[in-house]
């Protein structure tokens, strides 16, 4: 199992979302992230005062599949999050160890992606 955790900017969540959902990944965790790349800060002006901000925000997508599925969930986060400009955000691969789904105890692999009542509330 792989953990792909993307820093992406807030406007690509959502075509991502879409086009996993589509291709049989409904589950997924985002969280608001906070950080900096390699550029130095940025210098604001207020009030006739500088400040640097030197941390910019983004959002983390953290998304756990099989093995065999992360290249797709890469492709997919690539595909919508790449404007070729500095800032569009890092995608790493992490290995996972372990996943239980807490209602029933199974682990797995085939606790991931597989919903049983995809009606159910999240
Ligand atoms: N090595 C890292 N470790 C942890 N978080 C990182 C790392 N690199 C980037 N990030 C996160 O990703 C966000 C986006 O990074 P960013 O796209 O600016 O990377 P970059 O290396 O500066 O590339 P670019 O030159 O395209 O801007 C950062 O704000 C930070 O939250
Ligand atoms: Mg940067």
């Amino acid at each position: 199992m792989k953990k792909i955790e993307a820093f992406i900017r807030h406007e690509a969540f959502e075509p991502i979302r879409a086009e996993l959902l589509d291709k049989g990944f409904p589950s997924l965790s985002i969280s608001e992230a906070k950080g900096s790349g390699r550029q130095k800060g940025i210098v604001e002006r207020y009030r006739g005062s500088t400040l640097t901000v030197n941390v910019r925000p983004k959002l983390k997508l953290e998304v756990v599949v099989e093995d065999k599925d992360k290249s797709l969930v890469v492709e997919t986060i690539l595909k919508h999050s790449r404007t070729g400009e500095v800032g569009d955000g890092k995608i790493f691969v992490l290995p996972v160890e372990e996943a239980i789904r807490i209602r029933t105890g199974e682990a797995g692999e085939p606790v991931l992606q597989a919903h049983e009542d995809p009606e159910a509330p999240a």
